[in-house]
């Protein structure tokens, strides 16, 4: 039997080691957006934002609902605000923080496997890697590459050709 290992680097640093404006910039703003997260269902409050080729940044944050399926999360909403305001522009960097009630979240939160899905579309799409930044509660920085280190042997628009 062959076995395949799959394997991927997930940089950790402070956020005071960021010295790129755009990327402080961008994680700033996905903090902004847990402000405006409609979450009173969980109470979980997911901000996102993503930095384009061309240097514009466009935020989101998740969108409850009381019927629980159709909410949406902060990513994807970052992502299809991008879509929308700048069609011209590339996606070349997303970046992810979370809220919750009397409890600092420490560790990095995670995109869902619905959002790895749709970052891949973006990157299937223009050809680029998409660097995925995780900021946590107490300021440290998580970042990998691309969402397909997060989404191996994933699906994309190449097995429909
Ligand atoms: N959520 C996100 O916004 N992004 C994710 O990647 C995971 C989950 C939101 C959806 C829902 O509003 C809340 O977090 C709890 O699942």
């Amino acid at each position: 039997m062959i076995q395949h290992k799959v394997d991927f680097i997930l940089e950790e640093c402070g956020l005071e080691e960021i010295v790129d404006d755009k990327i402080k910039e961008l994680l700033t703003t996905a903090v902004r957006y847990l402000d405006i997260a409609y979450a009173p269902y969980s109470n979980f409050h997911v901000g996102a934002a993503v930095l384009t080729d061309d240097g514009k940044i466009f935020g989101g944050s998740n969108q409850e609902n009381a019927s629980y399926p159709l909410c949406m999360c902060g990513e994807r909403n970052a992502l299809y605000h991008t879509a929308m305001a700048s069609p011209s522009s590339i996606p070349v960097a997303v970046a992810i923080t979370a809220r919750t009630e009397g409890k600092l979240i420490t560790s990095p939160v995670m995109p869902c496997g619905a959002c790895r899905q749709v970052i891949l579309e973006y990157e299937y799409r223009y050809g680029t890697d998409i660097n995925v930044y995780l900021l946590t509660n107490d300021n440290k920085v998580y970042k990998v590459n691309s969402v397909k280190d997060l989404l191996p042997y994933s699906f994309d628009g190449s097995f429909l050709s």
